[in-house]
């Protein structure tokens, strides 16, 4: 029998993203093949050339020259930051590419109904990486709903606790921090939560209203004294939490390395010397950021299933409850750190039942094994048939895209919005 070829795969983009889906694409190797990768920032090619460990890897320095070299590979894994995720993927669904498109599909709603009809009008795949779709928590959960053991679904209640560090670090001082040159924090952080509960309703969301604003990290809430930058002798440096000086202590892993390619090797010298100029030097409450720190979702989906999501930077982890006719199952990090399981079934009428799950491990610890589950199912979401819904596919996706562009029109005007009114404004 012939041995059937690994798909192919290129990037645009080879930072924290890339590299971690190439590295899992590598425990792979008789479905996968990196064969080139594409950055301005030649270190971070190199990173992807020695992933591949592949001779004929090839490199390049923008998405304008991987893309000018033709169709190089089966699959183009686009990587770059929010606002270049449209011009790129349009590029690559041009030339022919299926897409690994990370989220979110674009920062603008016209644009997101582009990309689908795009990739339709080209007979091409292209799969998001919702990556919360592939961890084992999220799987069971829906499990258990597809099971029937709710009952008649009626409510969801979900949240993710960003983290303090977390949230200081990617929308205080981080590529995400101000939404004009990013988007905003529910499609930039939370569009993987609003999926999550767009998926598992598994019906389409009516209308939705939204509260939530940036209340701590602001200049009025800076300590007496506190310089620019925490490497100007700060006089609350010693007791304040987000003192970057701890990059070169205690937060050094995991967030450094996703920021400073020299993270691994460098001195708390040299890492210090790098915080006098680097975004991630700055004062939490001198920067420029408006990216939200708390925001609040109520949303009713078709048949009245109704849904709520809260973001919070005060917290740390995601939980949910789902209340079905028959039962209450309530799960995520309070319960895996506290009580020993993931998630508890609360029927109405009989006994808990309490569920346990393994992730596999790789890539960012927080997505619970989304990133290796993603990998994991990709060759066979690529080679399914281009008509067959994807698991992660547009025909989805898009919505809860759609989902979260409303819910940021709706706090913004204050006014409950629905799916239809934000399409009403977005199409010619
Ligand atoms: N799915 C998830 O859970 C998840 C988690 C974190 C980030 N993300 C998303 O992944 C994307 C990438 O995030 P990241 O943390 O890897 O960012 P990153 O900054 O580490 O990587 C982006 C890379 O794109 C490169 N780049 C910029 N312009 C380019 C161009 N014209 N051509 C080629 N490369 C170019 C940059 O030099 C950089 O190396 C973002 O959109 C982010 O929102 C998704």
């Amino acid at each position: 029998m012939t041995p059937i070829p690994p798909l192919t795969l290129a990037c645009i983009g080879c930072g924290a993203r890339a590299q971690t889906y190439t590295q899992l694409a590598r425990r792979h190797p008789r479905q996968f093949q990196i064969v080139a990768g594409a950055d301005p920032v030649p270190d971070r090619v190199e990173k992807i050339r020695r992933i591949s460990e592949n001779p004929t890897f090839r490199g390049f320095p923008s998405a304008d020259a991987i893309l000018g070299a033709g169709k190089i590979a089966d699959i183009m894994i686009v990587a770059t930051q929010d606002n270049d995720h449209f011009e790129h993927c349009r590029g690559a669904l041009q030339l022919g590419y299926d897409v690994l498109l990370e989220k979110p599909i674009s920062t603008r709603a016209a644009q997101v109904l582009e990309i689908e009809r795009l990739a339709r009008a080209a007979g091409k795949r292209v799969m998001v990486c919702f990556v919360l779709r592939f961890a084992a928590f999220y799987r069971k959960v829906k499990e258990i709903l597809d099971s029937g053991a709710l009952g008649e679904l009626v409510s969801i209640q979900a949240s993710e606790g960003v983290n303090p560090w977390h949230q200081a670090h990617s929308f205080v001082r981080g590529h995400w921090s101000v939404v004009e040159k990013s988007s905003p924090m529910i499609l930039s952080k939370c569009c993987h939560d609003v999926d999550i509960v767009h998926w598992l309703a598994g019906r389409r969301c009516v209308r939705i209203s939204s509260f939530g604003s940036l209340e701590c990290f602001r200049p009025e809430r800076a300590p007496a004294g506190a310089p620019a930058r925490c490497t100007e002798g700060c006089p609350a440096g010693e007791t304040c939490p987000y003192n970057a000086l701890r990059y070169a202590q205690d937060q050094r892993f995991p967030w450094l390395p996703m920021v400073y390619d020299r993270a691994q090797d460098a001195s708390v010298e040299e890492i210090t010397a790098w915080l006098r100029s680097s975004p991630w030097g700055r004062c939490v409450y001198h920067c420029d950021n408006d990216a939200v720190d708390r925001q609040v979702l109520a949303m009713e989906f078709e048949g009245g299933v109704t849904a709520t999501f809260t973001m919070t930077a005060f917290a740390t982890g995601r939980h949910i409850e789902i209340c079905g006719t028959k039962g209450v199952l309530k799960g995520g990090e309070s319960y895996r750190q506290h009580f020993g399981t993931h998630l508890i079934l609360l029927p109405h009428a009989g006994e808990p039942v309490r569920y346990t799950v393994q992730a596999e491990d790789g890539g960012y610890e927080l997505h619970g094994g989304g990133d290796p589950g993603l990998v994991n199912a990709l060759y066979d979401e690529m080679t399914k048939p281009v008509s067959a819904p994807l698991a992660a596919g547009l025909d989805s996706t898009v919505h809860s895209h759609l989902m979260a562009f409303a819910a940021e029109e709706a706090r913004l005007t204050g006014r409950v919005v629905t799916v239809e009114d934000l399409l009403r404004k977005v199409l010619p």
